[in-house]
């Protein structure tokens, strides 16, 4: 009688837990708001909201931290943008096509200015520990399982998740994992075309445990993959977007999946991926790359823990402001059916590429990729290309510099051997601004019209907004 009654008075206070937690979250803000109880949040609200308001012609931003003159916030213009206010189109300015900033969803971010603004308490988190003394918020691993389940890219159970400074940092720790207890010497290869970072962090974090080789390719034409080799496998791939799988097998081959683009915004997704190791980065999921904060999935412990080891030794872990600020953005990620963004994000890269595709088909002088339509787990039907670089390909004999070309028409994109390919091609990023890829797009139609003639049919027309 007495268990029951316990059990009773258990049930009734869960439920009551429950009921006050229900109240409190639909509840707190609302409140507040209409109480106008808010105190000692209103200066920071009312600065945040001042600064942003001043107006840069939609060409530039002011920031909370930039440049303040006479107590104005100074506007950072796009580039090609100049002058007070950012109303001044520079006409002979170059088309940057290099880096890979994932501007591209600021809009998405100012559309959805009211729930992704953040307000940060000058007592939040001070301690190096959350209350269970880890160093990784459980809220936000939460929420990042969540957004995997939704965008359907990955299988999640049955791994552990480590958090890293952007993906950058955990590519580096997934090397050291990886080749921590090998007898031999691990080998690290990519196939070409590759990230270039792979090559470079290697080399200069190199250990007396592992080494860049080089070509995954050539190890593989040469079948030597002997001992313990670390395969990095980008999918899909930067620069060219396809989708891979490791190229080396075997029992001594680890692979490590850069999954930075595997989200609907730039790949169909054929089925969620279920590797040992998985590297995501919000950078190129939500655009914030300042951030700096990226996950791995890991499936062996061991792995797992050496990874932990690295991000600790190295710094503690990730940032607690850091992590507020991933965990605002996945919610709004999350609102709704959570299937916002990726809409969003395929609609705008899927345009871009139309866009360019139709310049290019053009020319005689210049191919792009070609990357299949395929059935894409998210949208659930086969869908075409939306990636976030163009591989560009001078085909002419003598263009055997294909930058060297674009640059002399105006547009900067990145060196095809930076990627440990042929100078004959060109990454050019489609991640950045719209100001950006509109340039983009006009220099490139100038470059097509020039090659035809008179008789070329399209005219380089820029849209200045
Ligand atoms: C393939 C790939 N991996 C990783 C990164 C780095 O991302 P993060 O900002 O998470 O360090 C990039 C950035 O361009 C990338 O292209
Ligand atoms: C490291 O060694 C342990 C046992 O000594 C083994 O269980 C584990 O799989 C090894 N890890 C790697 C990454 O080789
Ligand atoms: C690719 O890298 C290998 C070394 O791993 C080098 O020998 C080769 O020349 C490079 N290829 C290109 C096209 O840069
Ligand atoms: C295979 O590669 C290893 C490590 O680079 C090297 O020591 C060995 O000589 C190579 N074997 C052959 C048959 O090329």
């Amino acid at each position: 009688m007495a268990k029951f009654k316990g059990f009773l008075f258990g049930l009734f206070l869960v439920g009551s837990i429950a009921l006050n937690i229900f109240f409190l979250t639909n509840n707190l803000y609302a409140g507040y708001v209409n109480k106008q109880q808010l105190s000692w949040s209103q200066r920071a609200a009312a600065e945040a909201e001042a600064v942003a308001s001043v107006s840069c012609s939609g060409h530039g931003i002011t920031y909370l931290d930039g440049l303040f003159l006479d107590g104005k916030p100074v506007c950072e213009c796009n580039s090609c943008y100049g002058g007070p206010t950012c109303s001044h189109f520079l006409p002979d300015c170059v088309a940057n096509a290099d880096s890979g900033d994932p501007l591209f969803l600021e809009p998405f971010w100012m559309q959805h200015a009211e729930s992704s603004a953040l307000l940060v308490a000058g007592w939040h988190r001070m301690s190096y520990g959350f209350a269970d003394q880890s160093s990784m918020s459980q809220v936000l691993q939460n929420h990042i399982l969540k957004v995997h389940s939704i965008s359907r890219n990955a299988i999640t159970k049955g791994k552990y998740l480590v958090f890293g400074a952007g993906s950058t940092q955990l590519l580096s720790a997934a090397v050291f994992a990886l080749s921590l207890n090998s007898s031999s010497l691990a080998r690290v290869v990519a196939a070409s075309p590759y990230y270039p970072v792979y090559k470079t962090q290697t080399d200069f974090f190199e250990t007396a445990h592992f080494e860049f080789q080089g070509d995954a390719l050539l190890m593989k034409r040469s079948s030597n993959s002997t001992g313990n080799v670390i395969e990095f496998v980008t999918s899909p791939n930067n620069p060219d977007g396809l989708l891979r799988k490791a190229v080396l097998q075997g029992s001594s081959v680890n692979a490590i999946y850069d999954h930075a683009y595997y989200w609907p915004h730039f790949t169909a997704i054929p089925a969620p991926a279920d590797e040992d190791v998985m590297i995501f980065t919000i950078s190129k999921l939500t655009g914030h790359a300042g951030s700096r904060f990226g996950w791995a999935l890991v499936k062996d412990e061991d792995v797992y823990l050496n990874m932990l080891k690295y991000t600790q030794l190295a710094e503690l872990g990730v940032s607690r402001d850091t992590q507020l600020r991933a965990l605002q953005l996945l919610k709004v990620v999350l609102e709704g059916d959570g299937r916002e963004i990726f809409h969003f994000a395929y609609e705008k890269m899927r345009d871009r590429w139309e866009k360019i595709s139709q310049i290019v088909s053009l020319s005689k002088r210049y191919t792009i990729q070609d990357i299949p339509p395929q059935y894409c787990n998210f949208f659930e039907k086969v869908r075409g290309p939306s990636p976030a670089y163009v591989w560009l390909k001078c085909e002419r004999e003598e263009d055997t510099n294909c930058n060297a070309v674009l640059r002399g028409a105006n547009i900067i994109g990145r060196l095809g051997s930076l990627f440990n390919a042929s100078d004959r091609y060109v990454r050019l990023s489609l991640l950045k601004r719209d100001d950006d890829f509109n340039l983009l797009l006009y220099r490139l139609k100038e470059l097509v019209s020039k090659e035809g003639g008179a008789n070329q049919l399209i005219e380089p027309k820029l849209i200045v907004l």
